[in-house]
């Protein structure tokens, strides 16, 4: 089987872990309540809002919604930038992030052309990335342990 079983109760709000499943790093990511209240506000500057593109590879039904998750704090994607294949940097922290200007509200950075992602890995507009982070399939096995692929 191809299934990955993660622990995750030892990821704390803010924090990110990443793990492999199929070769491909999975990103596990405790968004914190700040994190999560910046979502709603960012739909203008983004390139597909609602992740209508290419839903049944990037987007699983349970994740078709604001946070892109089964639960609202805790984001699953692959780390997997869509334009060329680079691995985004984490830009957590609010204020000024490689260039972008101090609304920032946080999220991922990729360092080859510079494609911006928030923190439910929607790209934003005029980026070289077209699409949307993929979000892999998973599921809860219990509070802490999530099965992903
Ligand atoms: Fe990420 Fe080009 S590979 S912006």
């Amino acid at each position: 089987g191809a299934a990955v079983e993660v622990d995750i109760s030892a990821v704390k709000p803010g924090e990110k872990i990443t793990v492999e499943w199929r070769g491909k790093p999975v990103w596990i990511v405790k968004r914190t309540p700040e994190q999560l209240a910046e979502l709603p506000k960012l739909d203008a500057l983004l390139a597909d809002p609602e992740s209508k593109r290419k839903q049944d590879e990037l987007t699983p039904v349970y994740a078709r919604n604001e946070g892109r998750s089964i639960k609202p704090e805790v984001f699953v994607a692959v780390g997997i930038c869509t334009h060329l294949g680079c691995s985004p940097s984490d830009k957590f922290q609010p204020g000024a992030a490689g260039g972008m200007s101090s609304d920032w509200g946080g999220g991922f950075l990729c360092p080859c052309h510079g494609s911006t992602f928030d923190m439910a890995g929607r790209v934003y507009k005029n980026k070289p990335a077209p699409d949307n982070l993929e979000v892999p399939p998973h599921m809860y096995l219990s509070d802490t342990r999530l099965l992903i692929g």
